[in-house]
């Protein structure tokens, strides 16, 4: 096939945001400074690490490396208390039937996310085994928006990175899309993902013919 597919996993296959916000709003009420939803915004698609930073610079708190490691890791217990009673209903609406699409027309897909908690959450709505190959938190260095995660997907897909169509809901990743020289599909805000090549609501709002658009749009 012309096209293959990365998809983000976070805000696009699951609502894990929620609970990410969660987890980080709990330590920004700990260390005494708000932490609102706007705020989150800026942290989607980022890693963990650099995650933090974004919230200490929004509380103005300055912390030592022993202080940071320890609130990474009690970040993340609280984080996988939610995620460990994930299941299927928390896939987001249309991700299935598009999934379904895809197979029927044999093109292939992979996982291109910032996570290392990427396997786990597959697993849990039971979506592991569909994807051609993962690239996750745990197999990059440089979070989005460098392009890293996206052209070790395009290895994965055996593509190059025009034939490659990055689906994103942060704008971290629709810029490292751009980065990357692939096409981008935002889900989720039409005004927040502005930059990404084709915006879409959610899945559903996806019509039959557009993935034979990309396809011809990869062929010229
Ligand atoms: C991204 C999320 O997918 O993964 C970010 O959008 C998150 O919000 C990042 O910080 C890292 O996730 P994790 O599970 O490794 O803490
Ligand atoms: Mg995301």
């Amino acid at each position: 096939n012309t096209i293959g597919i990365i998809f983000d996993l976070d805000g696009v296959i699951v609502d894990t945001a929620k609970y990410h916000f969660l987890a980080w709003k709990r330590l920004a009420d700990d260390l005494g400074f708000e932490f609102t939803e706007a705020h989150n915004e800026l942290l989607k698609g980022v890693s963990r690490v650099r995650s933090l930073e974004i919230l200490l610079e929004i509380g103005k708190v300055q912390l030592s490396e022993a202080e940071k490691q320890s609130i990474l890791i009690s970040k993340n217990e609280h984080y996988l208390t939610y995620i460990t009673k994930m299941g299927a209903d928390e896939i987001l609406p249309g991700v299935e039937a598009f999934l379904d699409t895809l197979d029927a027309l044999g093109i292939q897909y992979v996982l291109g996310s910032a996570s290392k908690n990427a396997p786990l959450i597959l697993k849990q709505v039971g979506l592991f085994s569909r994807f051609k190959g993962i690239v996750d938190g745990n197999s990059v260095s440089k979070a989005k928006p460098d392009p890293e995660v996206f052209l070790i997907g395009a290895q994965k897909l055996k593509l190059p990175p025009k034939q490659c169509v990055v689906f994103e809901d942060a704008i971290a990743g629709i810029e490292a899309a751009k980065r990357a020289n692939m096409i981008s599909v935002g889900i989720g805000d039409k005004e927040t993902l502005s930059e990404a090549d084709y915006i879409f609501n959610s899945f559903t709002e996806i019509g039959s013919n557009f993935l034979q658009e990309l396809i011809n749009r990869t062929e010229k």
